[in-house]
């Protein structure tokens, strides 16, 4: 049953709204956070009460785990365990878009319903602006998943967090549209053990070359290799069926195009980017997809994308889009 009754509203973040923002995750509540990744769904990761809600917002299997949003390693070091591996990738690539799960100090603030309960909490610090300077005046982690109904596609920008969750939520700080527009890299980081649980921006080369390990790759099949519990769902899916590695589309399909449209597409064609440039397809993907499944159209065909640098990010993603059976 539905019993909330908000209308949100966009609020550009000047000083005044930050302070509202931080009133309101002070009080136990919500708001849409912009990240340089995806916009989350943000609350006090140490009030089990407000993580209860954002489960309830959200519609998320309570096994589902949430990344908890940090200034920096200072002060991820209060509540997990940081291997000299861990605290390598934190200094390498934090600020940005690595989350980093590790084990949890056993003095961890962080509420269990946050980390379902797991003994690992995932850490990251984000670098937009906007969220740097409200987790840092607020000097608690946020917890903060994608700002969508779970299993929808991530939101990009502060309207697309209007049409997921408009509803349900009282603001949303608007730090325009996601520079990177895909989910954060996780990596879990145990002692030196490094396993790649969900692919992003970060990619496995750059791990490897500063963590000085071999990074391996999560495997959903083998019980005692560690894995995100997130990537057992259907996610990011469209209502649309999607048709991946299309040469081209019907008239009744939408086409969304990489790199040059083949001419023999007669219906709509979206593009991710016409020169080719996969750091832009992965910012223009999620709104692309948003966009298609408006258009009634009875399949979304997508043209195939190199599995190169952030095209492997891409690639999972429409790979869980499309797979009916996860
Ligand atoms: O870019 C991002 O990471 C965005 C922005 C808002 O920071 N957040 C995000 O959160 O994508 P969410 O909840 O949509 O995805 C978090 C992923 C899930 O797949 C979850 O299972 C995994 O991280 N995760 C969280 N805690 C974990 C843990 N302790 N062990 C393994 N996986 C974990
Ligand atoms: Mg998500």
């Amino acid at each position: 049953m539905d019993y909330w009754h908000f209308v949100a509203k966009i609020l550009s973040p000047y000083p005044e709204n930050i302070d509202l923002a931080l009133e309101i995750l002070r009080g136990g509540g919500s708001i849409g956070l912009p990240t340089e990744t995806v916009y989350g769904l943000a609350s006090d990761a140490t009030n089990a009460t407000a993580i209860a809600n954002i489960f309830a917002v959200k519609n998320r299997p309570q096994f589902n785990p949430l990344i908890s949003h940090v200034s920096g390693l200072e002060m991820a070091l209060e509540y997990g365990v940081f291997s000299e591996i861990a605290q390598k990738l934190a200094k390498a690539f934090w600020p940005g878009p690595l989350t980093i799960v590790v084990p949890r100090r056993a003095d961890c603030a962080i509420c269990d319903l946050a980390c379902a309960g797991l003994e690992t909490v995932a850490l990251r610090a984000p670098k937009h602006p906007a969220a740097q300077e409200i987790i840092t005046r607020f000097g608690k982690p946020i917890a903060a998943p994608s700002a969508n109904i779970s299993g929808s596609i991530s939101p990009t920008s502060a309207s697309d967090v209007l049409a997921e969750l408009g509803g349900k939520i009282e603001i949303i700080i608007d730090g325009g549209n996601c520079e990177i527009g895909l989910e954060s890299t996780v990596v879990a980081v145990i002692g030196d053990e490094v396993t790649l649980l969900r692919h992003g921006s970060v990619g496995i080369e750059e791990l490897a070359s500063v963590a000085g390990v071999e990074v391996n790759i999560a495997n959903l099949h083998d019980e005692n290799s560690p894995k995100s519990p997130g990537m057992m769902l259907r996610h990011y899916a469209p209502k649309t069926q999607v048709r991946l590695d299309a040469a081209s589309a019907s008239e009744d399909e939408v086409f969304i195009s990489f790199g040059t449209a083949p001419p023999t597409s007669i219906g709509k064609i979206i593009h991710l980017s016409p020169s080719g440039n996969l750091t832009e397809a992965a910012a223009n993907l999620y709104a692309a997809l948003r966009e298609a499944d408006k258009l009634g159209a009875k399949a979304i065909a997508i043209a195939p994308i190199p599995n190169i640098g952030i095209g492997a990010a891409i690639n999972d993603r429409l790979g869980r889009a499309s797979d009916p059976a996860i």
